[in-house]
């Protein structure tokens, strides 16, 4: 049976459930992060829920100084070696914690989190709330989610034992957000894919970007 505890569970995902290439995703970055970040400046960028730092290697390499979070080692170990292999060793902090109880300790000009899902515990609007307090005036916030479960999926997400997937609208009112943000994207976005069996599939991605002001509130 599978772990209940956050930690455990996702340790055990990750040791067990690699493919061939040793990795339990592709290592690319996602398709929404690209298209959302490709023309912004390069600065400083906190990503969590790196999981094996497809975004986060993929940030390094167009310019950004990045802190990757993860509450898993094995997913962090992947990363950190993927980087090493790149080159981009030192444009990249592989940080171990749990988003549950982290709080940030400094602000970043990019502050994004992909496909922070979970079927175990993990109060996600409360660690996206405390990762908007951590975008510096002028920086960003982009949440990219499932917008919708795969098709043909035998269960719905929420019966797979996660929350109700959120729209982009959703989760900015779930944000609290106090004057001064603007948003900038929120959108459910078509991405096509190849699901496990190997069909071509459309999966919807949930995506959300919004700037602080410049002016410190
Ligand atoms: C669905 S995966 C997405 C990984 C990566 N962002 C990507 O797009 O490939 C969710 C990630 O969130 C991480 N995670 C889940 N709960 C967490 C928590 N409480 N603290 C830190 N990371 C957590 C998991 O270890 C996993 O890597």
């Amino acid at each position: 049976m599978a772990a209940s505890d956050p930690a455990e569970f996702w340790e055990e995902r990750y040791r067990s459930s690699r493919d061939e290439s040793g990795q339990v995703w592709s290592g690319r970055v996602n398709a929404a992060v690209e298209h959302e970040v490709a023309a912004l400046t390069p600065g400083t960028a906190l990503e969590l829920g790196c999981g094996e730092g497809g975004d986060a290697l993929w940030l390094a390499a167009h310019g950004w100084s990045v802190t990757a979070i993860d509450i898993s080692t094995t997913a962090l170990a992947v990363g950190a070696a993927e980087a090493e292999r790149k080159g981009l060793a030192d444009r990249i902090a592989w940080v171990h914690a749990d988003l549950s109880t982290w709080r940030p300790t400094s602000s970043f000009d990019l502050v994004a989190s992909a496909f922070l899902h979970s079927p175990v515990e993990l109060p996600r609007e409360e660690v996206l709330r405390r990762a908007a307090s951590a975008v510096a005036p002028g920086g960003r916030l982009l949440v990219v989610g499932h917008g919708a479960p795969p098709p043909g999926a035998k269960l719905s997400h929420e019966q797979h034992g996660g929350p109700p997937l959120p729209t982009p609208d959703e989760v900015l009112a779930s944000l609290e957000l106090a004057d001064g943000w603007t948003t900038e994207t929120s959108a459910l976005v078509d991405r096509s894919a190849v699901w496990r069996d190997g069909s071509d599939i459309t999966l919807v991605d949930a995506v959300l970007r919004i700037r602080r002001s410049d002016v410190s509130a």
